[in-house]
C-alpha cells in the first residue's frame, strides 16, 4: 500500500502548521533571543520595540502566569530567561504584534545589557569544572581491569563526533487559540502532543484538561520536535491566555537553527583489547556528551549511548562511563538514534584503529566478534541476535571479497582517485529506555455507514505511521482500506501519550489499534452469531462479508453494523497497550530494557578525488532486518532516508560554534546537507525476512532510527580511501569527514603542526 499522504503531498494540499487558515484577530509572536552565550542580565530595554508599529505587548518572565519552567526530565530550563542567559538564542522576551513582519521588526529593536561570564563550549572542559547535568553512569560486564592481561593487542585513542542540525523541512511553530472558560486549543508542530500539553499547563497554570493539542502532521521531526516544540507552544499559549487572542509563531529557518538544540556532539576515550585470534576481550570507554545549557533529554540520550556502546558485538569485559556535560550551547536534544550512533561510532573507531595497527581489514575483527543469540549486553539483556544472519547474507548477496578486489585493482591503476569501502553492522534496541513510556492508546469508532475513524497517540511526521495504523484497522476488520480514516492526534481524544519517538510509534500505537479493533470484532461476531443463529466460533469476516464455517452468507459489513447498532452494541473502543516483559534497574544498571533489537549490515563504497579532497558515495548495499515488513515501500523509504541522513552526519554536515558560543553554520549557505547530487549513486536494500514472533506489530520490526547508523560506514570507507592514497596518513577519529579534513589527511597535514604548508608543497 502506498503512503496515504502521497497524493496530497505531491499536490501541495497536505496541511502543515503554517497552512492552517488564520482566524480573524490572530496576532503574531516572535522571540528575542540572547545575543550572548553566558552572562547576567543587567538591563532589558523594551521601550523602542514597544513603540514600533503593530506591537501589542512584549512578554518577559515576569508575565508568566504559571511556573517559568519547561524542563522535562530536570526542571532547569526557564520559558523566558530571568536573571541570566545560558546560551546564544535563549528566549528572553516574546513580542506580540499584529503581523509577522511587525513582530520581527520589533525584536530587532530590543537591546539587552549583559555582564558576560565565562563561556564553555567543550564538554571535557565542562566536566573538568564539575558542570554535569546528572551524575555520571557506568555500565559494567565482566571485569575489564583484570582482562587486559589476557589481551595480546591493546589500542587506545579518542573519537569525536559533531552535532547535527535536524533540518526538518517544516520549522518549529505553534498556533494557540483561546477557548471559552480559559481553555486553549493548540496546533503545534510537535512529536509529543502530551509533552506540549504538560509544558503549556505548567507555564500557564491551566490544568491539562483545558489544553487541547492537535497535530495533523509534521514536515519532519527527527527528534528535534520530541521536546523542543514545547517552547514555542508555551510562549504562544501564554500570550493567548493573557491577551485572549489567537497567537501564532512559525519560526524562520535562521531563528530555528540558532535557537534550537541539535544532535549531541560527543568526545570519547577508548581502550580496546584483543587476543591473538582477534576476539575482543576488553573494552573501556568514557563518553563526554555535550549537553548544552539545559538537561532537555540529555540524560536519556546519554543512557542510550551506553546501551549501544558495543554496537552489534559481544565483548565479555566492558566498562563504559558517560558524562552529560553542561555547556553554553542551545540544549542539545533527541536526534534519530538518540545517542546510540555516537556510542557505536566509538567502538567502530576502536576496531578501525586495531585493524590499522595490525594490518588486517576491520571487517575481519567485526565478523569475528558479532554477537550470537544468548550473548549478554553490558546491561544484562541476552541478545536474540540476527547479527550473523545479516552479515552472512550481505556477503552472499554482494560478494564482499569481489568488491574488495575491484577496489584494489582500481586503486592500483589510479593515482589521483582512490576508492575505499567499509562494512557497517548495526544493532539497535527497540523500546523507550524509560520503561514507563512504553505504552499507547487508540480510540476506534465504527460509524453506521461502515466508515471507521481511528485516533492514536502517534504523530505522522512523514515516516508513514498513519498508513500503518490504517493497515492494522483494515486488516483486523477485513475491510477496504478506503473505509478507514486516521484522525489527527489530539490530547482530547488520546491522553498521556508518549512522544512519537524511539522507533516505537508504530509498534506501540499499532498494538493499541489492534486491541481496539479485535474487541469491536468480538462484539460484531457475537451480533452475527445471534442474527444468524449460529455458534459464535463459526463466524468470521473476510473482505467485508460474514462467513459461517467458511461459507459466505448474505450479511455484509454494513448490514452487520446496522444490526449491532440496533441491538445497542457499542461500535467504539478505547484500548491500551503496554509492552510486556521489559524492565530496568538503574541502581544495578542491569535489566531487559528492550522489547527486541533490529539488526543489519551495510557495505559502503566511496571514491575520493585525491587532488581536491572531494568524494562521492558510490554505493550502499544493505541487508536489513525488517522482520516481516508491514509496508515494504514505506520501510524502504525510511531506510534510504536514514542512510542519507547518517552519511550527512558523518561526512558533510558540520555544525560550527565559535568559542563565544555563537552558531556560525546558521543557514543553508554554511551548513551543507546531502542533496540529490551527493546521495549515494546506488542504494540496494535487501530484507532479512524473518517470520519470528516478536513484540512488534504483525511480526514486522521497527524501522525508524536504525538505518541512520549505516551512514557511519561512510566515515570509515572514506578513511580507507585516504589510507589507500597515503598509507602513513594520521587521521584523527573526528567526524564529520568533510572534504577539508579529507584533503588535510591526504597530504599529512596535521592542523596542529606548523610545518603543514611545507608538507603540502612537497606532496
Ligand atoms: N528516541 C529514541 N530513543 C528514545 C528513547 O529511548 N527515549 C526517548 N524519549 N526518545 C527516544
Ligand atoms: Mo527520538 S530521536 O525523537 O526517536
Amino acid at each position: 500500500m502506498k503512503n496515504i499522504d502521497s497524493r496530497t503531498h505531491v499536490r501541495g494540499e497536505s496541511v502543515y502548521l503554517d497552512d492552517i487558515p488564520v482566524i480573524q484577530g490572530t496576532l503574531f509572536g516572535a522571540a528575542f533571543g540572547s545575543p550572548v552565550a553566558h552572562g547576567l542580565i543587567k538591563n532589558l530595554n523594551l521601550a523602542a520595540a514597544e513603540a514600533m508599529p503593530g506591537v501589542v505587548r512584549i512578554l518577559t518572565y515576569k508575565d508568566v502566569t504559571g511556573e517559568n519552567q519547561i524542563g522535562g526530565i530536570i526542571p532547569d530550563e526557564p520559558l523566558l530567561a530571568e536573571h541570566h542567559v545560558d546560551y546564544c538564542g535563549m528566549p528572553v522576551a516574546f513580542v506580540i504584534a499584529e503581523t509577522d513582519d511587525e513582530a520581527r521588526a520589533a525584536v530587532k529593536r530590543i537591546t539587552i545589557d549583559i555582564e558576560p561570564l565565562l563561556v564553555i563550549t567543550d564538554p571535557r572542559e565542562a566536566q573538568a569544572v564539575g558542570q554535569l547535568i546528572v551524575p555520571p553512569r557506568t555500565f559494567r560486564l565482566g571485569d575489564s581491569a583484570t582482562a587486559w592481561t589476557a589481551c595480546d593487542y591493546i589500542v587506545e585513542g579518542t573519537a569525536d563526533t559533531n552535532g547535527q542540525e535536524h533540518l526538518y523541512i517544516e520549522t518549529q511553530g505553534a498556533y494557540a487559540i483561546p477557548q471559552e472558560n480559559n481553555g486553549i486549543k493548540l496546533y503545534s508542530s510537535t512529536q509529543g502532543p502530551t509533552a506540549v500539553q504538560r509544558a503549556v499547563s505548567k507555564s500557564s497554570g491551566l490544568p491539562m484538561h483545558q489544553i487541547d493539542v492537535d497535530v495533523t502532521r509534521l514536515g519532519g521531526g527527527f527528534g528535534g520536535k520530541e521536546d523542543q516544540a514545547n517552547m514555542w507552544a508555551a510562549l504562544c499559549a501564554l500570550a493567548a491566555h493573557i491577551l485572549n487572542k489567537p497567537i501564532k509563531y512559525s519560526l524562520h529557518r535562521m531563528e530555528d537553527m540558532a535557537m534550537t538544540g541539535k544532535r549531541h556532539p560527543y568526545s570519547s576515550d577508548f581502550k580496546l583489547g584483543l587476543d591473538k585470534d582477534l576476539k575482543m576481550v576488553a573494552y573501556e570507554v568514557t563518553f563526554y556528551q555535550n549537553a548544552g545549557a539545559a538537561a532537555d533529554l540529555s540524560p536519556a540520550v546519554m543512557e542510550r549511548t551506553l546501551f549501544h556502546c558495543t554496537n552489534t558485538y559481544f565483548i565479555p569485559n566492558v566498562t563504559a562511563t558517560a558524562y552529560s556535560c553542561r555547556t553554553h550551547l542551545p540544549p542539545n536534544t533527541a536526534f534519530r538514534g538518540f545517542g546510540g550512533p555516537q556510542g557505536m561510532f566509538v567502538i567502530e573507531a576502536a576496531i578501525a584503529k586495531a585493524a590499522e595497527e595490525l594490518g588486517v581489514h576491520a571487517s575481519v575483527i567485526q565478523e569475528k566478534n558479532l554477537q550470537q543469540t544468548g550473548d549478554e549486553f553490558p546491561f544484562g539483556q541476552k541478545a536474540q541476535s540476527e547479527a550473523h544472519a545479516c552479515w552472512h547474507k550481505t556477503d552472499e548477496l554482494y560478494a564482499v571479497s569481489e568488491i574488495r578486489q575491484k577496489i584494489a585493482s582500481f586503486n592500483s591503476v589510479n593515482q589521483l582517485y582512490k576508492k575505499g569501502m567499509a562494512l557497517m553492522p548495526i544493532c539497535f534496541g527497540i523500546s523507550f529506555t524509560n520503561t514507563r513510556m512504553n505504552q499507547a492508546r487508540a480510540l476506534v469508532h465504527v460509524y453506521t455507514d461502515g466508515s471507521v475513524g481511528v485516533s492514536t497517540g502517534a504523530v505522522e511526521m512523514g515516516q508513514g505511521v498513519n498508513t500503518k495504523m490504517l493497515q492494522v484497522a483494515a486488516h483486523i476488520f477485513s475491510i477496504d482500506s478506503k473505509r478507514v480514516k486516521i484522525q489527527s492526534t489530539s490530547t482530547y481524544r488520546i491522553a498521556n501519550t508518549s512522544p512519537s519517538a524511539a522507533s516505537a510509534t508504530a509498534d506501540l500505537n499499532g498494538k493499541a489499534v489492534e486491541i481496539a479493533c479485535i474487541e469491536i470484532m468480538r462484539r460484531l461476531k457475537a451480533v452475527a452469531a445471534e442474527e444468524l443463529n449460529v455458534d459464535v466460533t463459526s463466524v468470521s469476516l473476510k473482505d467485508e462479508w460474514v462467513y459461517v464455517n467458511g461459507q459466505q452468507t448474505d450479511w455484509d459489513w454494513n448490514r452487520l453494523l446496522i444490526a449491532a447498532y440496533a441491538q445497542r452494541v457499542s461500535l467504539s473502543e478505547h484500548a491500551h497497550y503496554a509492552t510486556p516483559d521489559i524492565h530496568y534497574d538503574k541502581s544495578l544498571e542491569k535489566g531487559h530494557p528492550f522489547a527486541y533489537h533490529v539488526y543489519g549490515t551495510a557495505i559502503v563504497e566511496v571514491t575520493v578525488d585525491c587532488l581536491r579532497g572531494t568524494y562521492e558515495i558510490d554505493a550502499v548495499k544493505v541487508v536489513h532486518d525488517f522482520g516481516s515488513s508491514m509496508n515494504p515501500l514505506i520501510d524502504r523509504g525510511q531506510i534510504e532516508g536514514g542512510i542519507v541522513q547518517g552519511i550527512g552526519w558523518m561526512t558533510m554536515e558540520e555544525v560550527v560554534f565559535d568559542k563565544a558560543g555563537r552558531l556560525r553554520s546558521n543557514a543553508l549557505s554554511t551548513y551543507k546537507v546531502p542533496d540529490i547530487y551527493s546521495v549515494p549513486k546506488e542504494i540496494t536494500i535487501e530484507p532479512l525476512q524473518t517470520e519470528t514472533e516478536n513484540l512488534a506489530l504483525f511480526r514486522s520490526k521497527a524501522v525508524g532510527e536504525p538505518p541512520l547508523m549505516y551512514g557511519i560506514g561512510a566515515y570509515f570507507a572514506l578513511r580507507n580511501a585516504v589510507l589507500a592514497f597515503n598509507p602513513s596518513a594520521t587521521i584523527p577519529f573526528d567526524a564529520p569527514m568533510t572534504p577539508e579534513k579529507v584533503l588535510l589527511a591526504l597530504y599529512h597535514v596535521n592542523p596542529a603542526q606548523t610545518s603543514s604548508y611545507a608538507q603540502t608543497q612537497t606532496a
